[in-house]
């Protein structure tokens, strides 16, 4: 028996120094934008040639076929390309395929992949769609001797999201190669209502939840625009009931880091040993089911390239990470968004909706080297010209974007001991107080997160703003009550909350009362899921109606809904289209220098 446990461990470690997956061919589709989307390939038999990238609408029957950009495999980036397909509709459906320098369709993709673009932010108007997030993943676990590449993770995804291509009974269509509205069949009212994805009539806005057949209990409802929601029980009753997907469609994953795990069990630190493990999960025909389908946005976290890695600044980086992120760049960074030249963080909008993905290893402090006690520079996550960034993003989408998700491999919420305390924003205490002082200033702000093998949502600020962390995608997880888990229902840390009551009197009028203030905790655990080796969390935006932006949010276990609740945002006045490039308002300037945020560059 121990000789089989023996064995069966050394398999394990041993599978990414056997296998080196160098023939692994691929394609898929990262950064989507309204008029441009990015294709990335990989193919090793069209070493030092290109391949053509030909495109046509997927939506007009029989559409005559384009050739778009050029994709050249050199070995120096390991035979990975990305090209940007420009030109493109909003809001519409296209399908590539490859072809070689001799103009011959290649052998793969062997069916057309196909994508759709995204709505026009310049336009204001409601959304109505879904995005996923979760972090890490790693091939084969828990073991099996013949699970091979297998990550079971992205199996279970791609089943929730496509049931019909498991040869389900009845499931519906997949939406994503749709151009046409897709019907609402769950929804009697709506069928005869004509939907798309980003124009819905509010008449066919009905919750999904309440109207689903399987899930008789009402949603929990978190409003971040309130303390109103009781602040004494603040872990709530998970819903156990699978949800069947509706019609909405799935626009993106959102991937916060530990793709790869480099340092797992064991690991090396050249070049080739990175770009191996990448190779090993894009040859994961699971992983393979979902981004063939599903454009895949991605960030780093620490095993991309050792365990709590801090990359240490901007004049000086810790090694590996000239390997490390060299690898990350070719396999994920290059084909994500790149508005921020040089750089791995990003951001991006879907219609009125704002993604800012922070950058939390590369110009982190390495808090474990002795500083000099007379020195005058401050640890960071951020670094000045990525906080800079962030600022003057959040300045920008405060009045143009409905909801604001503020993107973080590692958690915001100081909740988690342990580990958390050193490689979380919690280890950074000046940079985290002032950003969560500017977050509590922008109204529909939801803050994304990974990295702790739990899931968890943190209110911050008595219901200013709040905090999902989900993970892992296929991983270890930690199914440990609080205690063990170490983490906290409230933080020790309080502040004086101060809100204005207002009452409806006899005649059907509004008193405001005298405003009272309460002192709190900073933080709240309103949800905690310790367990579950597959965890993603599926975030239904829907701004239809503009006085009530809402959240649906779903927490998926091994393929099945385990809880679900709704958070509604404030009504946010939007400004025009002008206003999105314009600089920073005075009052968020105001703001900045109330909490002391002074950033050295304003760019
Ligand atoms: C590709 O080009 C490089 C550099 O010119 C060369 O070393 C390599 O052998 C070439 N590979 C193939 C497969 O032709
Ligand atoms: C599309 O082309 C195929 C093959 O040329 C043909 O059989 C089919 O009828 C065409 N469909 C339409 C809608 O034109
Ligand atoms: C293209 O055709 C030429 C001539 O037949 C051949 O030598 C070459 O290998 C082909 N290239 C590719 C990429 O198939
Ligand atoms: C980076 O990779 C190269 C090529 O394999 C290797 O020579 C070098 O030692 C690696 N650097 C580190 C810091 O491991
Ligand atoms: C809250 O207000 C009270 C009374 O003004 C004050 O004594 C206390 O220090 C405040 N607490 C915090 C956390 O600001
Ligand atoms: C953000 O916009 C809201 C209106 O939606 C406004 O009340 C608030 O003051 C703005 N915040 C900042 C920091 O400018």
């Amino acid at each position: 028996m121990n000789t089989l446990l023996f064995l069966a461990a050394l398999h394990m470690t041993l599978q990414p120094f056997i296998t080196s997956y160098d023939d692994v061919a691929f394609t898929r589709v990262g950064a989507v934008l309204h008029n441009s989307v990015k294709i990335q390939a990989r193919y090793p038999a069209l070493a030092n040639s290109t391949a053509t990238v030909r495109y046509r609408s997927a939506a007009i029957p029989n559409a005559s076929w384009k050739d778009g950009p050029t994709l050249a495999f050199a070995e120096e980036n390991d035979f990975v390309a990305v090209a940007t397909l420009k030109g493109l509709y909003p809001s519409s459906s296209y399908e590539y395929l490859l072809a070689d320098a001799n103009n011959t369709v290649l052998p793969y993709p062997a069916e057309p992949i196909v994508f759709r673009t995204f709505p026009d932010h310049r336009l204001v108007s409601g959304s109505r769609f879904k995005f996923l997030v979760s972090s890490c993943a790693t091939p084969n676990f828990p073991y099996s001797p013949l699970g091979g590449n297998r990550i079971e993770g992205y199996d279970y995804l791609a089943k929730h999201l496509w049931p019909a291509s498991k040869g389900k009974k009845a499931a519906p269509k997949p939406v994503e190669t749709e151009a046409p509205a897709p019907e609402v069949p769950e929804q009697p009212k709506a069928a005869t209502t004509p939907v798309t994805p980003e124009v819905i009539p509010v008449a066919a806005a009905a919750t999904p939840e309440s109207e689903s057949a399987t899930t008789p209990s009402e949603p929990e409802t978190i409003p971040p625009t309130g303390p109103t929601s009781s602040a004494a029980s603040s872990v709530v009753e998970s819903d156990p009931l699978p949800t069947p997907s509706n019609d909405v469609p799935t626009e993106f994953l959102l991937f916060l880091g530990d793709f790869i795990y480099a340092d797992v069990p064991m690991g090396r630190t050249t070049k080739e040993w990175y770009q191996r493990l990448y190779r090993r999960v894009f040859a994961s025909s699971s992983f393979r089911k979902v981004y063939e389908r599903l454009p895949v946005f991605t960030i780093y976290d620490d095993h991309e390239f050792k365990d709590n890695y801090a990359g240490g600044g901007a004049d000086h980086f810790v090694e590996p990470y000239t390997n490390a992120s060299g690898a990350y760049g070719a396999y994920l960074g290059d084909v994500n968004y790149d508005n921020y030249k040089g750089e791995n963080y990003y951001d991006f909008r879907h219609g009125d909706v704002a993604f800012f993905v922070m950058d939390t290893r590369r110009y982190r402090t390495d808090l474990s080297i002795p500083v000099a006690e007379d020195a005058q520079v401050q640890p960071t996550m951020l670094g000045d010209k990525q906080l800079a960034a962030l600022y003057n993003w959040l300045g920008r989408v405060n009045s143009t974007a409905s909801w604001k998700f503020v993107v973080s491999s590692v958690p915001l919420s100081n909740l988690w001991g342990a580990d958390a305390k050193r490689d979380a924003w919690g280890a950074f205490p000046a940079e985290r107080d002032a950003l969560i002082e500017v977050l509590a200033h922008v109204p529909n702000v939801v803050v994304l997160s990974g990295d702790r093998h739990q899931f968890a949502a943190v209110d911050f600020l008595g219901g200013s703003f709040l905090e999902i962390s989900t993970s892992p995608l296929s991983m270890f997880d930690v199914p440990w009550p609080l205690h063990i888990s170490n983490l906290k229902r409230e933080s020790d840390e309080l502040f004086n909350h101060t809100q204005s009551v207002t009452l409806e009197n006899a005649q059907g009028g509004i008193d405001v009362l005298e405003p009272t203030t309460i002192t709190m905790p900073k933080e709240r655990l309103m949800k905690h899921i310790p367990g579950g080796n597959y965890k993603v969390t599926s975030i239904e935006v829907d701004t239809v109606d503009s006085t009530h932006p809402k959240l649906y949010i779903e927490v998926l276990i091994n393929g099945k809904v385990k809880h679900k609740f709704t958070a509604n945002g404030k009504p946010v006045k939007m400004s025009t289209t002008q206003a999105l490039g314009r600089q920073l308002t005075q009052g968020f300037k105001d703001l900045l220098g109330i909490v002391r945020i002074k950033p050295k560059s304003w760019f």
